[in-house]
């Protein structure tokens, strides 16, 4: 199997925002629909900025180093800004923000990070949902559905280590 990259074990070894944020204004749980694991992100956001970003996972190596990234990078970040793209440029560069900063994952691990980006779309749903801004809430309901790709191409490099 390909050895995980330095910034993966890094990441994994001391992963940055474990833990939750009180009364987030987005929180969403997602469950890996490949392996089963879980990842929780919770988000603190003032006027469409994420001001801090915390996750808990009950996942692998890659998904814990995949959420510690991907918190660190949305950190200050505008959400409207996050999701201005097409759609497809926009969940593909969403998933950058993981796989860009780990580098190349062994086949088997690539259905990992997607799970971190469905989570933050999912919570930003929630936040966007509650404040009534139905057009960016719109938006976001069109790219979760995209990120399902993402996790096919993790299951297809299993199935293709197997045959
Ligand atoms: Fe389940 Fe990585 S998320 S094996």
């Amino acid at each position: 199997m390909r050895r995980f990259s330095d910034k993966v074990i890094e990441h994994f070894s001391n992963p940055q925002n474990v833990g939750i944020i009180e009364r987030p204004e987005g929180i969403a749980t997602i469950t890996n629909p490949v392996c089963g694991d879980v990842t929780e992100i919770y988000l603190r956001i003032k006027e469409g900025i994420i001001e801090d970003a915390k996750f808990k996972s009950f996942g692998c190596a890659v998904t814990i180093a995949s959420a510690s990234v991907f918190t660190e990078n949305i950190k200050g970040k505008d959400i409207s800004k996050l999701v201005s793209g097409r759609d497809e440029e926009t969940v593909r560069q969403l998933v950058g923000l993981v796989e860009n900063e780990l580098g190349e994952l062994p086949p088997q691990k690539l259905h990992c990070p997607p799970a971190t980006i469905q989570a933050f779309l999912e919570a930003i749903l929630q936040y966007n949902e509650g404040k009534g801004e139905t057009q960016l809430a719109s938006r976001i309901k069109k790219l979760i559905p995209l990120v399902s790709k993402y996790y096919e191409r993790g299951e297809k490099a299993e199935d293709d280590i197997i045959t």
